[in-house]
């Protein structure tokens, strides 16, 4: 894919060469709380390539991916993702940041990791050099290791499992409306077993991983859920997708 890749919009109202106040406005924040899960995959449905999404992503995704790190109030992510993708502090540049300031948001994301076990590092520099204390869901019985509590707020939701919907609520109820969620696929699929998935922003990368990775949601089968199309974009052979529950507006008629 080329680096400097633009980035068009298809539908609806095709537009070249969008710039970053375009995507905002595209992405935008939403008037009531909201979960947005973004991922990344093959054409052929995979979920990592050589074992890590990297691979998947391209100059474009990252673009998105980065605004709507922009765009959120908190940045959820299962431990498993966490860990094996060795996640540093989340931090955006000084335009990013300045952004937030302007529509009156803390000048970072908090990041909201998910762990049944809190088999988690503290030395981790996703919690070790955070700008903005983290936050861990996770459930009653769980033990936590010497010193995340010095890293990390633990939040328990849920006597032997975490309650996600609690723990959502619970986001909310410290400001954290928006969310927006970097997988990985068990806890996706977890969301939508849980039909708490309110938009699905998928990046398809111009590739066949073949046999092998997973998809990107695992787990337990169940959690049909109908979505509604809201925009196509297009860079350097590469689809960017947005999904959400709630139904589109109808399109615009010649008479409107
Ligand atoms: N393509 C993409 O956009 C994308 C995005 C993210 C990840 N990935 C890929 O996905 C792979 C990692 O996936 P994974 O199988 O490790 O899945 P995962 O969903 O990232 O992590 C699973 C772990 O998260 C915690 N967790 C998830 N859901 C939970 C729930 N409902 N309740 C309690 N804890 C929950 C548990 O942690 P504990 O074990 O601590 O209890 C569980 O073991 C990697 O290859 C990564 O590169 C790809």
């Amino acid at each position: 894919m080329s680096a400097e890749a633009p980035i068009s919009r298809l539908w609806p109202a095709p537009s070249a060469g969008l710039d970053d106040a375009e995507l905002t406005a595209l992405y935008g924040r939403a008037d009531r709380p909201h979960l947005r899960v973004n991922f990344v995959t093959s054409v052929d449905g995979a979920v990592s390539l050589d074992g890590y999404s990297a691979g998947l992503s391209g100059e474009p995704d990252k673009r998105v991916f980065g605004l709507l790190r922009m765009l959120c109030d908190g940045l959820l992510v299962a431990a498993g993702t966490l860990r094996h993708e060795g996640y540093r502090a989340v931090r955006l540049d000084a335009p990013r940041r300045a952004w937030r300031r302007e529509h009156g948001l803390a000048e970072y994301p908090t990041l909201v990791v998910v762990s049944g076990s809190l088999d988690l590092d503290p030395a981790q520099a996703a919690f070790a050099d955070a700008p903005v204390r983290p936050v861990v869901l996770t459930h009653a019985a769980a033990e936590a290791p010497p010193r995340l509590a010095e890293v990390a707020e633990l939040v328990r939701c849920g006597a032997d499992r975490v309650n996600l919907a609690a723990g959502l609520a619970e986001l909310r109820r410290r400001g954290l409306g928006q969310v927006l969620c970097e997988g990985g696929p068990h806890l996706f699929g977890a969301l939508t077993a849980a039909d708490l998935v309110d938009e699905v922003c998928l990046t398809v990368a111009p590739l066949l991983a073949g046999g092998g990775p997973g998809r990107i949601a695992a787990g337990p089968a169940g959690g049909h859920r109908e979505l509604s199309l809201r925009h196509v974009l297009a860079a350097g052979g590469a689809l960017m997708l947005r999904y959400t529950r709630d139904a589109a507006p109808a399109p615009p008629t010649a008479s409107s």
